[in-house]
Parts: structure tokens; sequence; C-alpha cells
């Protein structure tokens, strides 16, 4: 708030954990231009917003917090205000046209440029917008020193291995925001999971909206099985996940690599988003049903304890009561460990975009709301067979003192686990007693410390 002492930097994230990483990357490069990262918004000299398009709600979200935030100029007049992300992608000028006041649209691949773009505000430029596409993967933070990208763990980190999407699913706007698909060199991967492994991190989770069509465009070739035997070499990991892999693309390598590789957790993301075959046809998926069931055998023969969850996407334009049934039908049948459904928002640009958002708001919602009823009552059965048996947790992070089950970790089958016991550190594999289980979470008690070295995924529920 001063003029003297560090400048401070807010960011605020929205959407996926592409953004959660591209937003360490922003703190990075601006800690590396003397910045530290402000406590609460009000001690801000710099407020990033990182958001995400992929609904209007999420926009939404965006908008309204960016109104409560604005008035913190009166305090600071040197407050610069950072509009980034996939949506300042997709509206570059309409935003800045109704948000005036705004100083810096920058798009996804124009992060390299944000502390040259501040320098320029600093020294009287006026608002810049900056939303070029980059032809390659850009590199730009070497280390990221104390950040550990991700969701707060210090012991679970994220790595990008490639941007874009060329996909182009009928509903989405990721292509449009995000680009072409450019994949990341695999040495600039592996030298990153190195350093995090180097400070402690234990869990690594690979990033991309096609983990599957990882490689290709390198000039050096590369597939995405082979990524992860090399990851899987690298001292110091328990686990590595990885998100999103798209159906069409799940090859028998990546299956086997479930039966072969110890470290790689037993859980999978699979977004199939309709159990009917015509939905998918109009989505441009790539897949039908049975294929995806399919997959789905291959994945349970490759690890018969894998866990898999999906996406779901309700009231896609022209979904019939009869199409709803056969997701409904899917989801009794495929007995996914977890499902995220989402109501279809139409997105500008889109092919979707084209045909009539013909779904009533009221039937969407009964839909959804019957999708997750049932999704509800798997999750909840699974998690109650779980109830008297053992997991393997890496213990993500302690709660304050005071709290009947002080400790938070995931098993590798991607479930919630709350626990006590005594031993404990973050960081440690340890084996659970589930005790009780709801359906987000599960409570239990430390048994044992599972040994270095030992996997953290194959032995865990
Ligand atoms: N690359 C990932 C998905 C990224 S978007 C994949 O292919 O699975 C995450 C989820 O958001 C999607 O799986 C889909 O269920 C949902 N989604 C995408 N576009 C949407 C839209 N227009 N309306 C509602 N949900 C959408
Ligand atoms: Fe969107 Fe489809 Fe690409 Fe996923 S694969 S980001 S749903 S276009
Ligand atoms: Fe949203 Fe962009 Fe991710 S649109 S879901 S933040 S890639």
């Amino acid at each position: 708030m001063t003029e003297a002492g560090p400048r401070r930097v807010w960011i605020e994230t929205f959407g996926c954990q592409m953004n959660d990483y591209d937003s360490a990357r922003m703190l990075r490069l601006l800690q590396d231009d003397g910045y530290e990262r402000a406590t609460d918004p009000i001690e801000a000299d710099v407020i990033i917003f990182n958001t995400c398009s992929v609904r209007a709600k999420a926009e939404q979200k965006a908008l309204s917090r960016l109104g409560r935030v604005k008035g913190l100029r009166q305090l600071n007049r040197r407050l610069k205000f950072v509009f980034a992300g996939c949506f300042a992608q997709l509206a570059a000028a309409d935003i800045l046209a109704r948000y005036s006041f705004l100083d810096l649209v920058l798009g996804v691949d124009a992060i390299p440029r944000l502390p040259r773009h501040l320098h320029d505000l600093a020294a009287g430029a006026g608002p810049i917008v900056d939303v070029a596409f980059a032809p390659t993967y850009e590199e730009d933070v070497r280390d990221f020193g104390d950040l550990i990208p991700g969701k707060g763990s210090p012991v679970a980190a994220f790595v990008t291995i490639m941007r874009g999407c060329n996909n182009f699913c009928a509903y989405c706007v990721v292509p449009y925001v995000r680009g072409r698909e450019r994949s990341r060199p695999a040495a600039e991967i592996l030298r990153e999971v190195r350093q995090l492994a180097a400070r402690g991190v234990r869990e690594i989770t690979l990033l991309g909206q096609n983990v599957n069509s990882y490689g290709r465009g390198l000039p050096e070739g590369g597939d995405f099985a082979d990524l992860l035997r090399q990851v899987h070499e690298i001292d110091g990991l328990a686990r590595i996940r990885f998100t999103t892999s798209h159906p069409k693309d799940l090859s028998d390598r990546l299956c086997r690599a479930f039966s072969e590789l110890p470290k790689l957790a037993n859980h999978i993301h699979l977004p199939i988003q309709s159990g009917s075959d015509r939905v998918l046809a109009a989505m441009g998926r790539g897949y039908d049903r049975a294929t995806y069931l399919a997959r789905l055998g291959a994945l349970r023969a490759a690890r018969p304890d894998i866990a898999i969850t999906s996406d779901f996407l309700i009231g896609f334009p022209g979904e019939t009561a009869a199409d709803f049934g056969q997701t409904l039908a899917l989801v009794e049948q495929a007995r996914f460990s977890n499902a995220f459904s989402f109501r279809y928002s139409e997105r500008p640009g889109t092919a979707a975009a084209r045909r009539p958002d013909d779904v009533p708001e009221d039937v969407k919602i009964a839909r959804l709301i019957e999708l997750q009823e049932l999704q509800r009552g798997i999750t909840l059965a699974l998690h109650g067979e779980l109830v008297g048996r053992k997991v393997t947790a890496l213990v993500e992070r302690r709660q304050e003192d005071g709290h009947l089950y002080p400790w938070t970790g995931k098993s590798g089958c991607y479930r919630e686990l709350h626990f006590h016991g005594e031993g404990v550190a973050v960081g440690d594999l340890i084996t659970v007693k589930c005790e009780e289980a709801f359906p987000n979470h599960l409570l239990g008690v430390a048994v044992s410390r599972v040994e270095p070295g030992a996997s953290g995924g194959r032995n865990a529920d």
C-alpha cells in the first residue's frame, strides 16, 4: 500500500489445474522481478485474475469477484489490475471495453511477457492487451524455487506437459482459448520433476487437455507411456498421476503402464460426457459407448484395483429423455468411483453454439440432480466397502490444532482421507485403517508408515 517496500502480488485462480500451474508460473516470474506474495488483496500492488471460460458460470464468478476488488484502487493509486487466463484470451477487447479500470489483459501464451508489461504500465503505458498465441511450447520458468505449483500441498505438484487441444469437441471452448496442441520437450518435463522431487515433492500430476496425444509434433517425437516410464525413474517420487485422458486416444501401451509401473496411482480420470451414442456422435467425441466400456475393461484387466472417475455433460442440444436414460444406465454399469457432471453451457464460437440450446434449464437441472444422486449412492457404497480395510495415504497437510482427524491425505485411488494417529508427517506414505465413510471422504486411523521406496499406488485401495 505504501510507496516504499517490496511490491506485492495477489492472484485469484479460477478453472482447472492448468490454471493452477499457470498461476504458479506468474507468481514465479514476478518473484524473480522483486515481488512478494500478498496475504490479502488489500495489500497488493498487482491483482491478477487467472480466469476460466469453460462455462458461463465460471466467467460470471470471475466478474463478480472483480467487481468486489476494483474499489481497492482508491486505497492504492499504483495498484494494477491484470485479467489473465482463458476468459481474457476469449473476450479480450470486450473485457477492456466493459471494465475500463483493467490495466492488462493477458492471454494464456502471453505469461512470459507479464513482468515486461508491468514495467511498461509503471512507466505510464495505457491499458495493454496481449493475447498472441505462441507456435511452440514456450518455456519461461526454469525453476519454481520454493513455490510448488498445485493446490497448496508442499508434497503434491502439478507439471504441465502440453498446452492446447486439437479435438474441438462440439461444446468446448478450450481449443479456441488455449490454441493448438503443443507438447513440451521431455527433457524439460524431467528437469522440472527432478527439481520438485529434490524439494520434497512426492506426488506429481502430469497435466494436459489430452495427455494421451503427448509427443505429437515434437521434433524428437515422444509418447505418453514412454514419458511416464521416464518420470517413474526419478528418485524420491512416490506417486504419479495424470489428467486428462481422452478415451479415443487411450492406447494399449498406456493400459500396460498401469500394470508395469508401481508408482502410477491406481486412478484414471476418463471423461465420457454421455452414455448415448447419438449424443457422443453429435459432440464429436470420436468413440461410442461400447468402445468406452471396452477401454474400462482393458484398464481394469491391467490394474484390477483401478478407480475410474469421469465427467458428464448434461443437456447437450438435442439430448432426449431416452439419451439421458442411457447415461444413467452407463453410470450403473461403469461403477465410477466418482463423477463430475455439468449442465451444458453454450460457448461462443463452438460448433454446438450453432444449434439451439433446446433442453430447458429446469430439465437440465432435474437430470443433473438425478445423475448426481445415482453417482453419490455408488460412491458411498464403494467408500462403505473400504470401512475396516486399510489404504495407503500420501499425507498432504495437517489441520490446525485441536482437530479430531488432523491429517489429510489421498489414497492411490484418489479418495480423500482424514485420519488421526501418532508418528505421522506431511509427505509420508501411511497405511490408514478406514473407520467411517462419507460421499466425499473417509475417516480413519494411521496404523503404520509405509517404508520409503515402497509403492504409493499399487498397494492402495
Ligand atoms: N480436456 C478434458 C476436459 C476439459 S473441460 C476432456 O476432454 O475431458 C472439463 C469438463 O468440463 C469436460 O469434461 C466437460 O464435461 C465440461 N465442459 C466442457 N465444456 C462445457 C460446456 N460448454 N458446458 C458445460 N460443461 C462443459
Ligand atoms: Fe475440450 Fe474436447 Fe479438448 Fe477436452 S478434448 S479440452 S473437452 S475440446
Ligand atoms: Fe477453464 Fe481454461 Fe481450464 S477454460 S477449464 S481454465 S483450460
